[in-house]
């Protein structure tokens, strides 16, 4: 509306603002997470889990001229009704990241790997990164000295989490002998794979195409083709590797339409499945394939699975994409390979950028088509279970994956408060709470005091159904704080404990009251008047649908009150909260007199103290609940 209305006044061809697509926070105000469109259509099927992505505007990072925007792409989680568990985007500053997944093979606990994009300077090359379930780095592994960039397409950690695979490219010059043409030579864009050790990046195993796979495979350049300078013909293009317990590689190069295996033993490659040279006997085609992945592997019998995207920039091969499930029997003249599974997309499109495909351990299987993170499960004979797709069509992801993961935070839940009214008696305070990453996260405890050594006092417990939660207080609350509540009611952390925001000036805010503006008060008796009025008044109606409660009788609302003893309860508040600032204000005169006379470390003690308390003010996007505008203050400390 307020874009609308700038545009009619000053009558400029500005393109529309979209970013209704777009999720907004009062707690995390920079985080603006990307909203889905899910539809269910068997829920009840659906393998546990969280959904795994990492939404990416454009593939090159910008300029840091360009960069500064709230937190959109980076790696996210969300559950199954799209709603957001971790916004990762702050933990590398907005870069692009590839390839985001649970990892369940390092140890007993689940981690979460990715790959961080390249510098836009290309000052840095990327690298991948494990984080344990506290949103820690654990591991970085670094790119190999002589490629450009930690290629995007694959992290893959292998059990037990001390190597990892990764795809690389390289370019070099090669004669064309292989076109007939052997006193010519032209660049090329080699493709490989790399085993790193993932403690020091040190590379175990390397293999890549130069000498092994013939620029006639190709079948993006042809014998006729004008030779081509650095970076050359990306005439293979890796997108894919894994390995099985015999200790060999399965590869897919997207521009041979081929899946190669490679032998662990002497690098040679050991079949090729697809393309023009296919070593099995086979009833079906695929191309310009993705995500090849082992499934189960025994020596003689494989069955992998891969996204057959049947089409890229040059053209379709096929009218739908799909995931095919294949079986491969090594053991018998000639070989032999039967799709037993193939999942069209639901929507009969084509994936024309990327995508991936996941047998999840119920059987169900979860796809990522990639362009607008469009995503669907399937249970294990195929059927439809779900499909989602970001509201934005600005954004895609890599892949998509779906996973059990519990994340706990070492930051604390982020907490702001802010009071609203122009009467003492009609005071209500807006507290929203999240905790960024935090999963099973069941209620939240409300807590307030009537001054800052006070006792704390519980005004509220809510169930939390969002992000981020709101909770209306009765009253004017301050030193607000929340604990997460899990399913056995432990307390899994506490926020800080928060001043409550003000207008900057009570009187122009429209005050009506007594004196300069309203004073906190003690929620103690506001509780203990509202238990009261409770028993007369219905539930609260004011809470809005995030706010659903739980126990009446502790928490607050805005319901009828009984007014007198209501204003009475508030008088006396008052008076305590006066009291205590005369006590303050006489203790703070004490201490200031100590304090001269003890210099030195008492300036350090009160530069480390004013250090800590560092506050960051930010501008409050109005959200869609219509909040009013104003400043947020926030601890800038408490962000990770
Ligand atoms: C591999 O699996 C196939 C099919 O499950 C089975 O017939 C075959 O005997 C297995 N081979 C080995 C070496 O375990
Ligand atoms: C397959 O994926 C590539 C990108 O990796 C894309 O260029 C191509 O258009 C896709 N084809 C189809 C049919 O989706
Ligand atoms: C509500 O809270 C009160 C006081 O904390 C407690 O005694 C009561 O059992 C709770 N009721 C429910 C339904 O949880
Ligand atoms: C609140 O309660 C008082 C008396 O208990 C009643 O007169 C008044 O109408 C009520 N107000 C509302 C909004 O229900």
């Amino acid at each position: 509306m307020f874009w609308a209305a700038l545009l009619l006044f000053s009558g400029n061809a500005v393109a529309e603002r979209h970013d209704s697509d777009l999720m907004s926070f009062v707690t995390l105000p920079e985080v603006r997470a990307l909203k889905w469109e899910v539809e269910h259509y068997d829920r009840e099927r659906l393998a546990p889990g969280y959904w795994f992505v990492a939404p990416y505007g454009k593939i090159s990072p910008d300029q840091p001229t360009l960069k500064y925007q709230q937190y959109q792409v980076g790696p996210y989680i969300y559950d199954d009704n799209g709603v957001l568990i971790w916004a990762g985007a702050p933990l590398y500053d907005n870069h692009n990241v590839f390839d985001f997944k649970p990892v369940y093979n390092i140890d007993n606990d689940p981690y979460l790997s990715f790959i961080v994009g390249w510098e836009y300077d290309d000052s840095k090359k990327g690298h991948g990164a494990i984080v344990n379930s506290h949103y820690e780095v654990e591991k970085e592994v670094q790119a190999l000295s002589d490629v450009h960039d930690f290629n995007m397409h694959e992290f893959n950690i292998m059990d037990g989490g001390k190597t990892a695979l990764a795809c690389t490219y390289r370019s070099q010059p090669i004669n064309l002998a292989d076109f007939g043409r052997p006193t010519e030579e032209s660049w090329v864009t080699v493709g490989g794979f790399v085993e790193v050790d993932v403690e020091s990046s040190e590379v175990l195993v390397q293999w890549d195409s130069l000498e092994n796979i013939a620029l006639h495979e190709s079948n993006m350049f042809h014998a006729s083709d004008a030779p081509a300078g650095s970076p050359g013909w990306d005439y293979v293009h890796i997108n894919a590797v894994d390995k099985n317990g015999a200790g060999d590689y399965l590869i897919s190069m997207r521009f041979t339409n081929t899946i190669y295996l490679i032998s662990g033993r002497d690098g040679n490659i050991a079949w090729r499945l697809g393309g023009t040279e296919s070593d099995f006997e086979q009833d079906f085609v695929f191309s310009k394939q993705h995500d090849v992945k082992f499934v189960s592997s025994n020596g003689t019998h494989h069955v992998i699975s891969f996204l057959n995207n049947a089409s890229d920039e040059r053209g379709n091969d096929e009218k739908i994409s799909s995931v095919l499930f294949v079986e491969l029997d090594t053991g018998v003249v000639p070989m032999t390979a039967k799709v037993i599974k193939r999942i069209n997309r639901p929507d009969s499109g084509l994936t024309r950028l990327r995508g991936s495909a996941q047998a999840l351990p119920n059987g169900n299987v979860f796809i990522g088509w990639s362009e607008r993170g469009y995503s669907s499960e399937h249970a294990s004979n195929g059927e439809l279970l779900m499909t989602a797709q970001f509201s934005s069509d600005r954004y895609s992801t890599y892949r998509s994956y779906k996973g059990e993961f519990t994340g706990r935070p070492t930051a604390p839940p982020d907490l702001v408060a802010s009071v609203y009214g122009t009467r003492d008696e009609d005071m209500t305070t807006i507290i929203h709470v999240s905790w960024n990453g935090a999963t099973d996260v069941v209620q939240w405890k409300f807590y307030a005091k009537a001054y800052d050594h006070g006792d704390s006092v519980l005004i509220g417990t809510i169930k939390k159904t969002d992000f981020e939660t709101m909770f209306i207080a009765d009253g004017f609350m301050d030193f607000v704080s929340a604990e997460a509540i899990d399913a056995e009611g432990n307390v899994m952390h506490t926020s800080e404990i928060m001043r409550t925001g003000t207008p900057p000036d009570w009187k122009a805010a429209g005050w009506a009251g007594s004196g300069s503006g309203p004073s906190p008060d003690d929620p103690s008796i506001i509780v203990a008047a509202n238990d009261n009025a409770d028993s007369t008044s219905s539930a609260d109606s004011t809470n809005g649908e995030a706010a659903e409660v739980i126990n009446d009788s502790s928490s607050t609302g805005s319901g009828n009150r009984s007014g007198a003893q209501y204003a009475d309860a508030k008088e006396v508040a008052k008076a305590v909260y006066k009291a205590y600032d005369v006590i303050r204000g006489v203790s703070a005169l004490l201490i200031f007199i100590i304090l001269t006379g003890t210099l030195g470390g008492a300036g350090f003690a009160l530069w480390r103290y004013l250090h800590a308390r560092r506050i960051s003010r930010y501008q409050h996007v109005p959200s869609e609940d219509r909040l009013p505008v104003e400043e947020i203050r926030l601890a800038s400390n408490q962000r990770p």
